[in-house]
């Protein structure tokens, strides 16, 4: 049993993934035996709908200086950031001097094209060595953790914004009603508070659990961002529903009363209820179809590895892959090593499975002939890149929205 952050009701969980590590705390041997697990949990709540970890480790085991996470690697989301940046431009920054807040802003992905435009901004990123890549772009950024407390300090130092907005970063902060009350101070009267995060309606639908790890503390639909957001005087007036991270969402809040709620917000909605977001036995379903999906990849990776007598080589060590990892209890004897292109995560191990993490070069001196794709939220830039495994015959093998081999 755990309290619900959002409303206070008691609530249970639907499924326990067992002992997790910390899904980016990539190590050196020499660290294996002091490394940390928590048993990740998730519970819905029946009263406010929010999907949510029960428990979750503490903020600076995640979040610190050597945070290994880079907004920037990915040219995908370089460019949804771009485009999401001239949306705010014109619709949003258009009054005289207008002040832009980015939470998580992290190398300044999305800030970046803000600063190069000379507007007024403000990145808030806690992982120091993240921030300092986006200071040496020139970008204003404070390391800080943002909560009410830092929202009036804010206010204090460059006045209240036009814009508050915030990617991939909402559903990982537990204190989020901190949070909400520090964006209902901080907004202008008509500024907008706009977050995206992955969407629980593609998680439901694609079984893509490797979505929950320990910096997810929320799993949001608009049926709970409303929920939330209604207790600190906000409204929901617009959502968009975005390819991103295998499915996100895009919400935007403001003042109630004080921008005119869009059509598909009720639409939206009424989806979600269809889709059976508010129902406890959803969650069950949930669960069935995760253990299925955990039963089939390994079924299928133990099948490669007798048919050719090594084991696969795994594409991308995304945050996901430890939730896939620890719970399917898939180690070195199954993953021969995993490619990636972050040098802070190459030459370590993965977290709990300690799987080594090696260049992309290494993938051709080994000639595989199957790579599990963990980084699947990238599938179009790595297939474009990927040309000549693919052009050699290679496969793949994938888990969202099925295990198959394509
Ligand atoms: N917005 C970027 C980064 C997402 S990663 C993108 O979409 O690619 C999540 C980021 O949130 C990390 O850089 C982490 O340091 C930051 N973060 C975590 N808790 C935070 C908090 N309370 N306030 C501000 N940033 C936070
Ligand atoms: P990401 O999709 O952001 O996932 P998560 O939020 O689960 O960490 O991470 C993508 C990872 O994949 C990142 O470590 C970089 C790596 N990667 C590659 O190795 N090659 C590629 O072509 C791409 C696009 C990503």
């Amino acid at each position: 049993m755990a309290t619900c952050r959002i409303c206070d009701t008691l609530y249970e969980e639907f499924i326990s993934f067992g002992e997790m590590p910390i899904a980016n705390g990539f190590l050196p041997p020499e660290d294996f035996d002091q490394e940390y697990y928590f048993e990740m949990k998730v519970g819905f709540c029946s009263s406010c709908s929010m999907v949510q970890l029960l428990e979750q480790p503490q903020r600076e085991r995640m979040f610190h200086e050597d945070y290994a996470f880079f907004s920037s690697l990915s040219k995908g989301q370089t460019a949804h950031f771009k485009n999401f940046a001239d949306s705010l431009m014109s619709e949003y920054l258009t009054g005289d001097d207008p002040f832009a807040v980015e939470i998580g802003s992290n190398d300044g992905i999305m800030l970046q094209n803000l600063a190069s435009a000379g507007i007024r901004h403000l990145g808030v990123e806690p992982s120091e060595n993240v921030a300092n890549v986006a200071r040496e772009k020139g970008i204003n950024t404070i390391s800080s953790f943002f909560d009410e407390k830092l929202a009036a300090d804010i206010i204090e130092k460059h006045g209240r914004a036009d814009t508050i907005s915030s990617a991939n970063v909402i559903c990982h902060i537990p204190y989020i009603h901190s949070v909400l009350a520090g964006i209902a101070k901080l907004l202008k009267p008509r500024g907008a508070f706009i977050f995206e995060d992955p969407y629980l309606g593609d998680i439901i639908e694609k079984v893509s659990y490797d979505q929950i790890y320990d910096e997810h503390v929320f799993y949001f639909s608009a049926t709970s961002v409303s929920n939330m957001i209604k207790q600190h005087g906000l409204e929901l007036f617009d959502v968009e529903h975005l390819n991103v991270h295998g499915g996100s969402m895009r919400y935007f809040i403001a003042k109630k009363g004080s921008r005119k709620v869009t059509e598909d917000v009720q639409t939206v909605l009424a989806n979600e209820e269809r889709l059976g977001i508010t129902l406890p036995e959803t969650y069950e379903t949930l669960r069935r179809n995760i253990e299925g999906s955990r039963d089939q990849l390994v079924k299928l990776l133990n099948e490669i590895k007798a048919a050719q007598g090594s084991p696969v080589i795994a594409y991308g060590a995304t945050s996901k892959s430890t939730t896939v990892l620890n719970y399917c209890n898939i180690g070195p004897d199954l993953i021969a090593f995993i490619s990636d292109t972050t040098p802070l995560k190459q030459n370590k191990f993965s977290p709990g499975m300690h799987i080594p993490i090696k260049a992309s070069d290494e993938i051709e001196k080994n000639q595989p002939s199957h790579m599990l794709l963990f980084a699947w939220n990238h599938m179009q830039e790595i297939m474009n890149k990927e040309t000549a495994y693919n052009n050699r015959g290679g496969k793949w093998v994938v888990y969202v929205p099925e295990v198959k081999v394509i």
